[in-house]
């Protein structure tokens, strides 16, 4: 076991920030770098095109990296760690086969059905079937699910109130509306709850589970208006409780990875596994096979433990020997975002007050940010900055964030006020 490592991390996003913010702390890291990264991580940041694996091996073998930490999942369902499978590098995540659990929604429901694992009922539907499609969407009750059956980049779900509505969507699917990801849709009841994401990391035999949290997925205050990449997050989520987690560990994380192993998928890496509670029973929503944007946010500043011990025992199939200690405080992020997202919205805007928010007591985890020649830092997407903060308890903490999120500044800021407000303790 080497004790110092060469840790090469890719993405660019607030997840990646988060990771990388977390992996610098372990006193393990001899060297960090980011492909392609962004202004928060302009010292580790290496201009590396992450879907070119021949030049991320390049890299690999110029720089003697000893260990590849992939923050998102189209790098895993194009085998990245398959490509590095015989050589001498450390890859954190499953190779093509157990990222399917990602790349495919109609994989994951059979999975789920085959395993017995608690999920909506659905059919799949392609062109040929589209008949039955329609007869399934008259036997359920409002609201309609569609999914487009392959990765589409976070908008693929559709929800319909109408079964007219619904029946034009599936037809529109099927006809392109997602291209190749939509030539197949899956339909499922929909589940009435409140969701939450929780992360375990397995070696393949073993496993830890994450704390867990919860995103914040549309646009506007009170849970309205279009689906974002998630406009805040919190950890820990009240009514994941002990016996909610009993459940959760007992019906879906066992069976999931015992399912795994059945079906001679090797997996390892982190799983993400995005739950509804309904009426006090777990429900699986989808699996992801990376951790979650803005979660990862909330979670790493959760994790006591060093999480480069945690990787290796990931990769080296030593996690049963490794800890996991969790912060008891509570942990919030808010997302600031451009203006018009996630419609259109401008590049480009300097941002200012970063030294500002920072002393607020908050973790500034950069996302949609560039960093000019000239030094300043622009923003370069939608969302922009995740500022998460901790507290004795969740008001503590959003209130913290917020202050943070009020003091950053770039034309068109916007973000969300009542991030965690609906699931506090009374
Ligand atoms: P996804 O893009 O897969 O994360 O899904 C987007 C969102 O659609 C989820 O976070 C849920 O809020 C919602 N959703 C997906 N499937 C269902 C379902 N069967 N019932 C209710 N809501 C759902
Ligand atoms: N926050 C949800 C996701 O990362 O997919």
């Amino acid at each position: 076991m080497k004790t110092n490592l060469k840790i090469l991390l890719l993405g660019s996003g607030g997840r990646e920030s988060a990771l990388a913010w977390k992996i610098l702390q372990s006193p393990r890291t001899e060297r960090l770098f980011v492909a392609p990264g962004n202004a928060g991580t302009h010292e580790y940041n290496v201009d590396l095109d992450i879907s070119d694996f021949e030049a991320v091996g390049q890299f690999v073998e110029d720089n003697g990296i000893d260990m590849i930490v992939v923050g998102p999942e189209q790098p895993l369902v194009d085998g990245i760690a398959d490509f590095f499978e015989d050589r001498p590098v450390k890859v954190i995540g499953p190779g093509a086969k157990g990222a399917v659990l990602e790349g495919s929604k109609e994989f994951a429901k059979e999975f789920m059905f085959r395993h017995a694992i608690p999920t909506a009922r659905f059919m799949t539907v392609t062109t040929d079937t589209v008949d039955e499609g329609f007869a399934f969407l008259e036997s359920l009750k409002p609201p309609y699910v569609l999914k487009a059956d392959g990765l589409a980049a976070g908008k693929g779900v559709i929800i319909l109130d109408s079964l007219a509505d619904a029946k034009d969507t599936l037809s529109e699917m099927l006809g392109g509306m997602f291209g190749q990801a939509s030539s197949t849709v899956v339909i499922e009841e929909f589940l009435s709850g409140t969701e939450c994401s929780v992360f375990v990391v397995t070696d393949g035999e073993d496993y830890r589970i994450l704390p867990v949290a919860k995103d914040y997925k549309r646009v506007g205050e009170g849970d309205t208006g279009p689906n974002t990449g998630g406009m805040g997050a919190v950890s820990p989520v009240p009514f994941a409780d002990e016996k909610f987690m009993a459940k959760v560990e007992r019906h879906i994380v066992m069976p999931t990875l015992q399912g795994l192993r059945t079906d001679d998928i090797p997996y390892s890496g982190f799983l993400f596994i995005g739950l509804m509670n309904v009426a006090g029973d777990p429900m699986v929503i989808e699996y992801n096979v990376r951790m979650g944007d803005p979660e990862t946010e909330v979670v790493m500043p959760r994790i006591k433990s060093d999480i480069v011990d945690l990787l290796e025992g990931i990769a080296d199939k030593t996690l049963a020997l490794k800890k996991l200690e969790t912060d008891p405080r509570a942990c919030v992020t808010v997302m600031t975002v451009s203006g018009g997202y996630p419609g259109h919205y401008e590049k480009g805007k300097e941002i200012t007050g970063l030294d500002e928010a920072a002393t607020e007591g908050a973790i500034l985890f950069h996302a949609g940010t560039h960093r000019s020649p000239l030094g300043q830092t622009l923003t370069s997407g939608g969302r922009v900055l995740a500022c998460s903060a901790y507290g004795a308890d969740m008001a503590e903490a959003a209130e913290k964030a917020l202050r943070a999120a009020d003091r950053v500044s770039f034309e068109g800021k916007y973000f969300r006020h009542d991030i965690s407000d609906d699931i506090r303790p009374v």
